[in-house]
């Protein structure tokens, strides 16, 4: 909430198990207004990711909030989908009914500009996926900035990548698109892999979340009990079934923004070819160094960037949230 009143949000996501979780979380929490969702090609391709937002939202009991179709590949690179983790259907495979109905019928950068300059108060804009949407719309529509509070994105990573040692997933799929986000010139957050790989329910919490007679409560459940915490776990093992809130842990830093430490840094990507490419360079020194000395100070973009994480806090947010019946 700010000033009482509940924050204009709207999600980029290419749903995407994690990201199934970020948008039962944004439907139930109160202090979060879901203006619109648009979706990206990233965990699986575009229609796919369409399809599966348009299930969950309808079964979180928000069958009305608008979705687009957005970018069906990257701005440069060829799409490359995470099936291995988010299984065939790019949701887990839960067998979940298709969707009742369509997306809307204006694509996600003309949805996403009418969203945000209608909004009465400025929007805060969540990306938890691929950024091809997000830098089309800066270069189409710049004009949106006026009304966009902040983005928190997650992506990138200040220590290890998961796509490659260096590069985190979505940033890899699109390193020029995430490029644009950084300049674009709005306060931006950065929920990184440093604090999006801690968040884990325990494995007690997931099992009594799947027991629910309530669809959304017990979906939360088998998603997260798609995303094991501890891979290596034998079946007999009590964190078996513990599971990573992942993306959703962005959107509980947009609830509750104490629980996440930040520090204010500049942050660049990795665009060169090779091994580096995609990886979020972000400079934790204390003093210049002898590149500046030598070659002068460069300007880079500052971005609050998540290097400690509350893990109880998101935890029992969650929690409380997704058991919340459907308003
Ligand atoms: C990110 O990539 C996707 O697999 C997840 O949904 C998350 O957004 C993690 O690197
Ligand atoms: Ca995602």
């Amino acid at each position: 909430m700010t000033n009482g009143q509940p924050i204009p949000v709207i999600i980029d996501c290419d749903t995407g198990v994690d990201d199934a979780l970020a948008l039962l979380f944004a439907v139930r929490h109160p202090g979060i207004d879901l203006r619109a969702v648009t979706c990206v090609a990233g965990n699986t391709d575009v229609d796919g990711v369409v399809r599966n937002t348009l299930t969950v939202l309808e079964r979180a009991g928000a069958p009305d909030v608008p979705v687009a179709r957005g970018a069906e590949r990257p701005l440069i690179e060829a799409p490359r989908s995470a099936r291995h983790v988010h299984g065939h259907d790019g949701m887990g495979d839960l067998g979940l009914p298709a969707p009742r109905r369509s997306p809307a019928d204006v694509d996600a950068v003309t949805l996403l500009r009418r969203e945000i300059l209608a909004s009465p108060r400025p929007v805060t804009l969540v990306p938890t996926a691929p950024l091809t949407n997000i830098a089309l719309l800066l270069r189409t529509h710049p004009e949106v900035t006026r009304n966009i509070e902040r983005i928190v994105f997650m992506g990138g990573a200040a220590g290890a990548g998961n796509a490659t040692p260096v590069a985190e997933f979505n940033v890899w799929h699109d390193p020029e698109a995430a490029a644009v986000l950084l300049t674009a010139g709005v306060p931006i957050t950065m929920y990184g892999l440093d604090v999006f790989t801690r968040v884990v329910v325990p494995g007690a919490e997931v099992r009594r979340l799947r027991a629910s007679a309530e669809p959304g409560t017990r979906l939360a459940g088998d998603l997260l009990a798609h995303r094991p915490a501890h891979p290596g776990s034998r079946p007999d093992d009590p964190a078996e079934d513990a599971g990573g809130l992942g993306d959703a842990g962005a959107l509980c830093a947009v609830a509750d923004p104490r629980g996440l430490t930040t520090h204010r840094l500049p942050v660049e990507v990795s665009l060169a070819p090779g091994p580096t490419r995609g990886q979020t360079v972000v400079d934790r020194r204390p003093r210049v160094g002898e590149s500046e000395l030598h070659e002068g100070v460069r300007e880079q973009p500052l971005v609050e960037v998540g290097l400690d994480v509350d893990v109880e806090r998101y935890v029992r947010l969650y929690l409380t949230t997704v058991e919340r019946p459907s308003v």
